[in-house]
């Protein structure tokens, strides 16, 4: 059983800055949840009791948002409504440690932190910047796999072909209708030459053999020490397979997919549904007499 995880959450968010300048963009909230927040409850309907959160200099409100606030606690108190117990939840939803990633060197680097917590056991990774909508929480459906293969799974997620060289991409043996055993994984591969369309998503379970395979690892693009150098390392000694997971993926470390998560949560919440979807109709409607 899998019951450790580690988030990621020490970038620099260089794609969203000014906001990103002095918060971090795991604290950038959707509607009125951070994104981080989306994270750990996914590792908590996962089962997972146990998370170690990389993170780094001024990323002190991801560290506060997951503590106690007596002095809110009390003012909101006597509603004793959804927010207040939501709120108080907050802090008891899983042990969640921290550890402060010293320079942002790469997620292979970040990774590396997390070696003397995890141990010699396998692990699940969520990106912090990454939100999973699904019915089973999509590091659920890893885990499942896991149990099976006992071995490294990698969440990854159709892409149009002709976007394949902005993604990391999987190539391999078909096992079932979403299930491979990897033989290759290449980060931004040429259209024509690109093994699939199947790109990695931001969810992973890790063995310990991943440590290892860092360490043997050099620095690539950008010079940083990414995951996916060492997971092709990783491939040399043990098998790797990917799970394409039902459910849809929120990268809200770009603007653009930002404004688009942003809305369609929205549209999802009943209390905002209609008003939003209303104004939206007339702010399109408008738009185009205006263009
Ligand atoms: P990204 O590559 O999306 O984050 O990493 P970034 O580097 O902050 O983004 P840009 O490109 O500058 O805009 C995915 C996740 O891994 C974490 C990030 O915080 C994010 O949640 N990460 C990345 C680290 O923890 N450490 C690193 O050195 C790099």
């Amino acid at each position: 059983m899998i019951k450790k995880a580690v988030i990621p959450a020490a970038g620099l968010g260089t794609r969203f800055l000014p906001a990103t300048k002095a918060s971090p963009k795991e604290m950038l909230p959707i509607i009125d949840t951070p994104t981080i927040q989306y994270v750990v409850q996914e590792a908590v309907d996962s089962g997972i009791e146990d998370i170690l959160i990389i993170s780094g200099r001024g990323k002190r409100a991801i560290e506060d948002h997951f503590d106690r606030n007596f002095e809110l606690e009390q003012r909101i108190k006597e509603k004793e409504d959804e927010t207040y117990n939501e709120i108080m939840n907050l802090s008891s939803l899983a042990n969640i440690y921290f550890i402060r990633q010293k320079e942002i060197n790469g997620l292979g680097d970040a990774i590396m932190y997390a070696r003397q917590h995890t141990g010699n056991e396998p692990f699940a990774v969520l990106l912090g910047d990454t939100i999973v909508d699904s019915v089973i929480p999509v590091t659920q459906q890893l885990m499942d796999i896991y149990e099976q293969y006992k071995s490294t799974v990698i969440a990854v997620e159709e892409v149009p072909r002709d976007k394949v060289s902005r993604y990391g991409i999987v190539g391999g043996e078909e096992l079932s209708d979403k299930l491979m055993r990897l033989n290759q994984l290449i980060e931004k591969p040429a259209v024509e030459t690109s093994p699939s369309n199947l790109a990695i998503a931001g969810r992973y379970i890790l063995t310990p053999g991943i440590y290892k395979a860092l360490e043997k690892t050099p620095k690539g693009k950008g010079n940083e020490l990414q995951l996916t150098d060492a997971l092709i390392e990783l491939l040399k000694t043990e098998s790797i397979y990917s799970k394409t997971f039902e459910g849809k993926r929120y990268d809200i470390g770009n603007k653009l997919d930002f404004i688009k998560t942003t809305i369609e949560f929205a549209l999802k919440r009943k209390e905002f549904s209609s008003d939003v979807l209303a104004f939206m109709k007339e702010i399109i409607r408008d738009y185009e007499k205006a263009n």
